[in-house]
């Protein structure tokens, strides 16, 4: 079966972190995988996840499965952090069901959307780099439309709103929720809302990935694309991760939320992605959603848990700020200005190929194909040495 196997090239983000690891120079900079970062370079537990588990560990009392839509209280929890009291969740619109992950919850996507008979699925370029692999393991060729417009560090919204002219009922367009990943490019609520006219108009369907909520700029701000989206067309999806905001990236907890025109079709829809599910890894682990569960369900965890996520993209704020200030310091003038105008962990330097890998190999500094940086990474400790690198690789 296997004599003819080659293994496949390293993944181009988890790859990174390998080779971020084996290298053994002390003043290396990670600005690789998307994690919060604290100025030591470490990614603590939450203390409001770290009370909550202490609670679910306390109060478990058997292993057995949990129920097929995830731990008890979790998708509720979860639709309401999203909607709010938005008439879609008051009138049974909205269902959820609990995924591993915000990619186990995009496979959900892609698979419930393949046996519905999509055509397409498309989405603005560049997009992150697991989006092409994950829906073309389920059987989708994603097509790039323009988005970023590397020339202006900014989205080119005449040339995206062209291309999703073309779309029509059977296809899918895949749209960042806040904190675009790799280039932090958010649409502005004047253009979200366009999209979401176009989308009723045009009859695409929209999947919404939203795997940064909150840390862009505040829960209620970030969940406008979402609610915008429901509000005007009858059918959405939406990948939801807690990877980043509960800062439970290992534990695998997300959630598909399925919106459409009535209770009873939302509920028939989500039985299709149970009825997925159940083919596929049976159920989501229990441990993850049952802390998620337990900070929401609190008022006291919930508060902590807002505060520091408040907090954590803050401080990410604050390293937008301190990158542009050493560039401008550095003589770059406003070359990288742009990078406070975006949002969220990533912004993109504009870098070529070989640039990124002269950062890494001749400096240290570790970057996604692309140009793609994890603001969390950088601080007062590094930012000097960083724009030196950045200097050195593109004045050379
Ligand atoms: C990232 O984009 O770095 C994160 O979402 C981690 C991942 O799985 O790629």
């Amino acid at each position: 079966m296997f004599a003819a196997v080659t293994p496949v090239p390293p993944d181009a983000i988890l790859g990174l972190s390998l080779a971020y690891a084996a290298d053994t120079r002390s003043d290396k900079i990670d600005l690789g995988v998307g994690v919060y970062r604290t100025i030591e370079g470490e990614t603590p537990v939450m203390a409001a996840v770290k009370k909550a588990e202490a609670f679910v560990i306390d109060h478990q009392n058997s292993k057995r499965y949990t129920p097929p839509e995830g731990a008890p209280g979790f998708t509720d929890n979860i639709l309401k952090l999203v909607f709010g009291d938005a008439d879609v969740l008051q009138s049974g619109r909205a269902a959820a069901v609990q995924a591993p992950g915000g990619c186990g919850a995009l496979r959900l996507a892609a698979d419930l959307l393949n046996r519905f008979g999509a055509r397409t699925i498309s989405t603005g370029a560049p997009t992150w780099a697991n989006h092409k692999p994950l829906m073309g393991a389920a059987g989708f060729d994603i097509q790039m439309l323009p988005y970023y417009d590397a020339a202006s560090s900014s989205i080119d919204f005449d040339a995206y709103v062209e291309a999703v002219k073309k779309l029509g009922p059977s296809d899918v367009l895949l749209i960042h929720n806040c904190c675009h990943n790799p280039t932090g490019a958010d649409l502005s609520t004047d253009q979200i809302d366009i999209l979401a006219q176009m989308a009723k108009e045009q009859g695409f369907f929209p999947l919404i990935d939203a795997a940064y909520h909150g840390f862009a700029q505040d829960l209620e701000k970030d969940a406008y694309m979402i609610r915008a989206f429901a509000d005007r067309v009858p059918e959405v999806l939406v990948t939801y991760s807690c990877s980043k905001n509960f800062g439970l990236y290992r534990e695998r907890v997300g959630a598909l939320i399925v919106v459409s025109d009535t209770a009873e079709r939302a509920l028939a829809i989500k039985s299709h992605a149970l009825n997925i599910a159940r083919a596929n890894y049976s159920m989501p682990p229990a441990h993850g959603g049952a802390v998620v569960s337990e900070i929401l369900g609190s008022p006291e965890l919930s508060k902590m848990w807002r505060d520091e996520l408040a907090a954590m993209s803050g401080e990410v704020r604050g390293n937008r700020q301190k990158l542009v200030a050493e560039a401008e310091k550095a003589g770059l003038g406003n070359r990288l200005s742009y990078i406070t105008n975006q949002h969220g962990m990533f912004s993109l330097l504009p870098l070529n190929e070989e640039e990124v890998v002269k950062m890494r190999v001749d400096h240290g500094v570790y970057i996604v194909g692309g140009g793609r940086i994890n603001m969390c990474g950088v601080n007062h400790t590094n930012v000097e040495r960083l724009v030196a690198a950045f200097k050195a690789v593109t004045q050379s």
